[in-house]
């Protein structure tokens, strides 16, 4: 069986849990696959293996962000010596001059003066060598592309990657409705590994919005793997093993059909200040084919516990400059400030709205009352909060015990754990805020 060369990008900062996935995969789910995970590098894991390999981790993985194919590498000192590497490719042997393409270059302390000159000399070479073998020249489509070649140069070398995964793989095919700003699916996966939740421990993320956290979990929990609501692009590439991808694609369809009749009782709850937010991850969560989970329209300044037994809290907060936060301000008036200038989205609750000033967009008042639902009501569970803010720690009035550098794609972030330990302040005794059986209070 022919063996390839993978790479899989990810979010920066979860290379770590994604070489632990790809470990986890290769002796589990993907056993047969015969994956060999190998090296971490900054913002990816190298693999080995033949397509089922490519197959099982483009289905199986929460964290990669893609699973690229090396063809080719090479040194390098400017773009002739870039454009001879791309020519020297047997592009044709993987996908015809009738496909659209689309080529990206990333660079790391690369001497080349002009990445846009670099892709197009790139482009260049592979339709010249297509034009050369076939005939004719692929189009260009930069929005919809058949396939996607990627370039990797560093100071010295050059390596060049056809795609086996289309959109991206957090794209996981069933969301239409989108929050003003919602996390990844792939970082929301690698949180909750990073965090230690494993199915069966209770699961509360109080600022659910369109539910990206609660929707991995439910799908963990259940067992769905991840790619099994979407197409990929190495079904549209010459060669690959349609045999082995059907197999592949027939369990993983068996897995989901089994999940959306499931009546287990997970222990995953979500709430949040919207009612239109809530909306939005009913709707995301039917279009999964995922059980409907147990969510609530609470402002998490009064959160409770949705159970006596202590659990895993996880939220990334409205970010100053995404979207602002919602609810009674210092001075008891209530806010209502979502991304574009106040959009009444409350799900028609008759909110007043005030004016924000300056000082309010901050907003300390809502992260010391989020420290306190914390340190009185959420003794002994373990809290993450992925934040743009490296001053949240303080602004909750909390000490973390861990924090994590993540990237919300551009935005640099810091994924914040606490330990919720009874303290000075006497913990209340904790009162269900959510009702089992799935109605909103
Ligand atoms: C950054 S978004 C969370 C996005 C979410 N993780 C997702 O993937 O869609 C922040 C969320 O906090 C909610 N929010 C703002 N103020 C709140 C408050 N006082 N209490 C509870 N939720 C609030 C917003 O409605 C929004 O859904």
């Amino acid at each position: 069986m022919t063996q390839f060369d993978f790479f899989a990008p990810c979010p920066r900062g979860l290379e770590g849990p994604l070489a632990t996935e790809l470990r986890e995969l290769a002796s589990g789910v993907g056993a047969a696959a015969k994956i060999v995970p190998g090296a971490e590098t900054p913002g990816g894991v190298h693999f080995r293996g033949g397509w089922a390999a490519a197959f099982a981790v483009n289905l199986h993985s929460r964290i990669a962000s893609r699973v690229l194919l090396k063809i080719a590498t090479g040194p390098y000192k400017d773009e002739r010596d870039v454009f001879a590497l791309a020519l020297a490719q047997a592009w044709e042997e993987w996908f015809s001059a009738r496909q659209t393409l689309r080529v990206d270059v990333t660079a790391v302390k690369s001497p080349l003066k002009s990445l846009e000159f670099t892709t197009l000399r790139i482009k260049d070479a592979i339709c010249d060598r297509l034009r050369e073998k076939t005939g004719s020249r692929p189009d260009i489509d930069t929005a919809h592309p058949e396939v996607r070649v990627f370039a990797f140069v560093t100071a010295t070398h050059c390596t060049l990657y056809l795609d086996t995964s289309g959109e991206p793989l957090f794209k996981r095919g069933w969301r239409l409705d989108k929050g003003a700003a919602p996390l990844r699916e792939n970082l929301a996966a690698g949180i909750l590994r990073l965090s230690g939740w494993a199915p069966g421990q209770t699961l509360y993320d109080p600022m659910c919005g369109s539910g990206t956290f609660i929707a991995e979990a439910t799908q963990i929990a259940l067992g769905v793997p991840p790619g099994s609501d979407r197409r990929f692009a190495f079904e549209k590439l010459r060669g690959y093993d349609v045999s082995t991808w059907q197999q592949m694609k027939v369990d993983a369809m068996d897995l989901r059909r089994k999940a959306k009749s499931s009546r287990a009782h997970l222990g995953i709850y979500g709430s949040d200040i919207s009612g239109d937010m809530l909306q939005k991850a009913r709707a995301n969560f039917e279009r999964a084919g995922l059980p409907m989970p147990t969510l609530k329209q609470q402002d998490a300044r009064s959160m409770t516990p949705p159970v006596n037994v202590p659990g895993v809290l996880i939220a990334n907060p409205p970010y100053g400059e995404r979207i602002e936060v919602r609810g009674r301000n210092a001075r008891g008036e209530i806010v209502e400030r979502g991304q574009g200038g106040g959009r009444d989205d409350a799900g028609g609750r008759g909110f007043s709205r005030a004016q924000p000033s300056a000082e309010e967009s901050v907003d300390p008042e809502f992260f010391h009352a989020l420290g306190d639902a914390l340190k009185q009501r959420f003794v002994d569970w373990r809290a993450f909060v992925l934040t743009s803010d490296r001053g949240l720690p303080g602004l909750m009035r909390l000490r973390e015990s861990q924090k994590t550098p993540l990237y919300n794609g551009a935005l640099e972030c810091r994924l914040f754990r606490f330990d919720m330990q009874a303290g000075s302040l006497k913990p209340n005794k904790p009162r269900p805020a959510v009702d089992d059986s799935g109605a909103e209070a």
